[in-house]
């Protein structure tokens, strides 16, 4: 039977992206893509839907015949912070929804994304295992965390083949984040090809894990096709790039802009970093099912600049 996949959160930083993946693989009509907020830019079927909306998103379900959720809509880590009753309700609610309504319909597969948010300071800092201990600092992190049990909970309870990967910071030019503690890694480059100032929200050596998005959608894409005897891992799998700071992220861009300026004024996000990993151990994923990133610092700097700079040139 052919998949018929619905996107949830197909507005944001990784949606907008995986969407256009999922319709190249499973065909435009195949692929539903859906939002709370209604601007998009995608060709195919777009609806939309607020997941917090039981009814809502089973209608939606029903009318397309969807076999497949690729959950993304979150409020993240920093943005998070400022409502934390609300953003427990908001990301608990969507999962649970999402949950539910997939194992009603009998679906093929769901993806639900979790973070390198997870972990907190009782986690090693370096090379962080799989099953590093976990005791989340944010409301998001803790929703992720809880979210990883009861996606392995509906596995294992109800059989739902429940996927999940923790995402580094997404660094790619295609989209812009919103609301995370890793999003500096995208502005700096917007910055710095538009030659301005960029005013750094962490300090210089604050180190973290960091993904350029196309290997994140391969991630994804690899981690959904592979046969489900090879998922071994029902929370999430640990997931790695490669992990800079910004003064790195700076030293890599002064190649091409020499006289790039940054100014260090780190805030409330700060706090949230100093209690992320600095790296990211993804032997499990490498072993169960093959994965392996492909860009390192230089590549994504010099990938990001090449494709910014055409974005920001005026179309003749
Ligand atoms: N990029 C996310 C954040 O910063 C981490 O999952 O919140």
């Amino acid at each position: 039977m052919k998949a018929k996949v619905l996107v949830i959160g197909a507005n944001g930083q990784l949606g907008s992206v995986l969407v256009k993946e999922l319709q190249h693989r499973h065909g435009l009509d195949n692929v539903v893509a859906s939002d709370i907020n209604k601007s998009h830019n995608f060709h195919g079927a777009f609806e939309v839907l607020d997941a917090t909306d039981k009814t809502q998103l089973l209608e939606v379900v029903e009318s397309y015949g969807i076999t497949q959720i690729y959950h993304l809509a979150a409020i993240l880590s920093a943005k998070g912070e400022a409502n934390p009753l609300t953003t427990w309700d908001l990301n608990m609610k969507m999962l649970f929804n999402v949950l539910e309504v997939a194992r009603v319909q009998e679906m093929d597969k769901v993806f639900f994304p979790s973070s390198i948010a997870v972990f907190g300071e009782d986690a090693p800092w370096v090379n962080t295992p799989n099953k590093a201990y976990l005791n989340p600092a944010t409301v998001y992190g803790m929703s992720k965390a809880a979210g990883e049990q009861w996606a392995q909970y509906y596995f294992l309870r109800y059989g739902l083949d429940v996927r999940s990967l923790r995402y580094p910071g997404v660094i790619g030019y295609q989209s812009l984040p919103g609301g995370g503690t890793t999003d500096y890694a995208v502005e700096i480059f917007h910055k710095a090809v538009l030659e301005e100032e960029f005013v750094c929200f962490l300090n210089e050596d604050t180190t973290l894990p960091m993904i350029f998005m196309d290997d994140a959608i391969r991630a994804t894409m690899e981690l959904m096709e592979a046969p489900k005897r090879d998922i071994k891992i029902r929370t999430a799998y640990n997931l790695a790039g490669s992990s800079f700071s910004p003064e790195d992220i700076v030293r890599e861009i002064r190649k091409f802009y020499p006289d790039f300026m940054v100014k260090y004024e780190p805030d409330f996000r700060q706090d949230i970093a100093a209690k992320w990993p600095k790296s990211i151990n993804d032997d499990e994923a490498a072993l169960d099912w093959g994965w392996k990133p492909e860009y390192d610092l230089e590549i994504i700097v010099s990938t990001m600049i090449e494709k910014l700079k055409e974005q920001y040139v005026p179309q003749q």
